[in-house]
């Protein structure tokens, strides 16, 4: 079964086609990263009319040598996200599913990125083999999640954080440290060069599985504005803060749930400290999907997707987007 993916809910537009949930055929990302740098950040509207300008380019490119006829239905997130810029994903889908006739299923975002663990991303073609239940890591710029996943649609979640996510918290560092947005891939280039050697806090809310970021934000603005350090050493010691607490906490977490495994997944899930230390002290079996499928994409969208045609799980023309849409 092939699903055509789309993807529109923050600053990429993305569209992928996928056989059976995981071999990917296409997957076509246009990022808006160098429109939105100038502003330090993402811009509603500015988001929103460039998904307008991109989508159907994005689309076409996607099932460049595919033939409709072939498509066997279409998945599109409708939340969390931006409400602009999840509309013009969302209408795109329902036109296109009017049009060619093929069933249409909504999508978490959420969601969708634990899904990209079931992509192959082997060049061999090896289909990942996740078991069940697993504790899924969502670490993106919005969100900081511990998802217990029991079964394909099944979530119960079990952490979240308590102010910043971790994303949001490389991004507001990096702009501390005056490294550009993103934030995440510029405080991992900086770091590479620095060695963690700046004391800064860890919130270890050891009573729960919840994360809190901020505090060590303030932390590593007073360290800069007092000056005299290195940014390539307040880079590493930040990134090791949060990588120490997001690696300690899983962990812990996954053993007294006593998960099979831990799936990463989300932007930071990028991050090469974050998957080392993972891969370096979890006694319990790591997945993590390649960079590029652990930032935004569609292929993640059209993996999930076909889980829910497999279930029966599809939207009417009436489907509209949930902009604050949480998971489990
Ligand atoms: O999943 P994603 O692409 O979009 C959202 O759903 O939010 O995540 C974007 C976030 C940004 O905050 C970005 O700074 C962070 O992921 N990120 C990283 C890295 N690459 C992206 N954080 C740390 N290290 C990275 N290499
Ligand atoms: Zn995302």
């Amino acid at each position: 079964m092939k699903v055509l993916g789309i993807e529109t809910s923050c600053d990429e537009t993305a569209a992928a086609v996928v056989e059976d949930g995981c071999q990917i055929i296409s997957n076509v990302v246009a990022s808006q990263i160098d429109i939105h740098a100038r502003y330090g950040g993402i811009v509603p509207e500015v988001a929103s009319r460039q998904h307008i300008l991109t989508i159907i380019p994005v689309v076409k490119q996607a099932m460049a040598g595919i033939s409709w006829p072939d498509i066997n239905g279409i998945a599109v997130t409708f939340g969390p996200g931006l409400a602009g810029s999840l509309l013009v994903g969302v209408n795109v889908a329902k036109a296109l599913a009017l049009a060619k006739n093929l069933p249409l299923t909504s999508v978490n975002h959420l969601e969708a990125h634990i899904y990209a663990n079931w992509l192959d991303s082997s060049s061999s073609g090896e289909k990942s083999e996740v078991r069940f239940p697993c504790l899924c890591l969502i670490v993106s710029g919005g969100h900081s999640d511990l998802v217990l996943m029991e079964g394909h649609g099944q979530f119960e979640k079990v952490g979240r954080t308590r102010d910043d996510a971790a994303g949001e918290a490389f991004d507001k560092a990096a702009r501390i440290l005056g490294l550009g947005y993103p934030g995440g891939p510029a405080i991992e280039r900086a770091a590479s060069s620095g060695t963690p050697c700046l004391p800064l806090p860890r919130a270890w809310l050891k009573d729960s599985h919840d994360f809190s970021f901020s505090g060590l934000k303030t932390a590593l603005w007073h360290l800069v504005h007092r000056g005299g350090i290195s940014v390539a050493d307040a880079a590493a010691s930040f990134q090791l803060a949060v990588v120490d607490v997001l690696v300690t906490k899983t962990i812990e977490a996954a053993k007294q749930l006593k998960v099979e495994q831990i799936l990463l997944s989300g932007g930071v899930a990028a991050n090469k400290a974050l998957t080392q230390h993972f891969l370096a002290n979890s006694p319990i079996p790591v997945l993590i999907p390649p960079p590029h499928l652990c930032t935004d994409n569609a292929a993640m969208v059209a993996a999930c997707g076909y889980y829910h045609f497999q279930a029966g799980n599809t939207s009417g023309y009436d489907l509209d987007v949930v902009p604050s849409l949480s998971l489990g």
